[in-house]
């Protein structure tokens, strides 16, 4: 059996809006069982990447194969429900009275705000299970708009895992986090990279405090382009952080955490 099967490869992937590439000659590789951090300064495309793996924007140039099939030749519709994503768009787009439960279950047929009434007890069990996993059962009936930052994430982790992803995409999931949520966040995402059974894993983070303990693989980019991608223990280093941020740093790495501070 083939243990290391193809998540994503991507191969030569640009974005061009008007003049700007925003994203330029993006080759990227990610394997079953394979847990990535994506990194890199604000504007430098790591979103837009985000949301061309998740099936929501086609490359300009350039080939993504997602699960094995190529983007634009296969419907996106089936391919989505094999890919969670959680991210701002994501959140954005849930009405702000949609109770949390409702907000995890709607995932189940790849849709947000809950106009389609009739559901199997199954699927909502599932929900219940997962924002139970996730810390957020005694919220279940209360509206998404009402939950602080914190729960939101916890709730939009529990919706992109709804369908049993083969992948899951979370963009920026401790942006707006106290230390203590983001701590605790940390400590669940850790659980998950630590899981077999676990979906591939990519995480989007501006901050290297957030990226938790079992993460294998990094991906820098900066200007749309890849600065350096490979394993994390022999890619995550002071020079390729210099190249991705354009500063001096001097990075830490203690008790299976990482951090970063300006060199001085
Ligand atoms: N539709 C668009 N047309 C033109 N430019 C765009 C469009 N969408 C995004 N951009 C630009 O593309 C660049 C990359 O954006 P993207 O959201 O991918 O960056 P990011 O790395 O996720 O940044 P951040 O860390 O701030 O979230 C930015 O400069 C942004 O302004
Ligand atoms: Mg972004």
């Amino acid at each position: 059996m083939n243990t290391m099967s193809e998540v994503l490869t991507f191969k030569d992937v640009s974005v061009v809006r008007g003049r700007k590439d925003l994203l330029k000659d993006v080759s990227w590789e990610v394997k079953e069982g394979q847990r990535w951090i994506v990194i890199g300064p604000n504007g430098a495309g790591k979103s837009t990447l985000m949301n061309i793996a998740a099936t929501r924007l086609h490359p300009t140039r350039g080939t993504a194969d997602i699960l094995g099939e190529r983007l634009g030749k296969v419907s996106v519709f089936d391919l989505r429900p094999l890919i969670g994503l959680s991210s701002a768009l994501v959140a954005n787009s849930i009405p702000a009275n949609e109770t949390a439960l409702n907000v995890v279950l709607t995932a189940a047929y790849g849709m947000t705000g809950r106009w389609r009434e009739k559901y199997e007890k199954l699927d909502e069990r599932r929900a219940f299970h997962l924002l139970h996993n996730w810390g957020m059962s005694t919220f279940m009936n209360q509206p998404f708009g009402k939950l602080s930052e914190g729960e939101r994430k916890r709730v939009l982790i529990a919706r992109a895992l709804m369908t049993d992803p083969e992948l899951l995409i979370l963009d920026e999931p401790a942006a707006g986090l106290d230390l203590a949520g983001r701590e605790s966040l940390v400590g669940k995402l850790a659980e998950l990279a630590a899981d077999e059974d676990a979906p591939a894993l990519v995480l989007v983070t501006h901050h290297l405090e957030e990226v938790p303990a079992g993460f294998t693989h990094i991906m820098m980019m900066r200007d749309g382009q890849v600065v350096a991608a490979g394993e994390i223990e022999s890619t995550l280093n002071e020079a390729n952080l210099e190249a991705t941020y354009g500063m001096a740093l001097s990075l830490r790495h203690e008790g299976g955490r990482y951090s970063a501070f300006a060199r001085s």
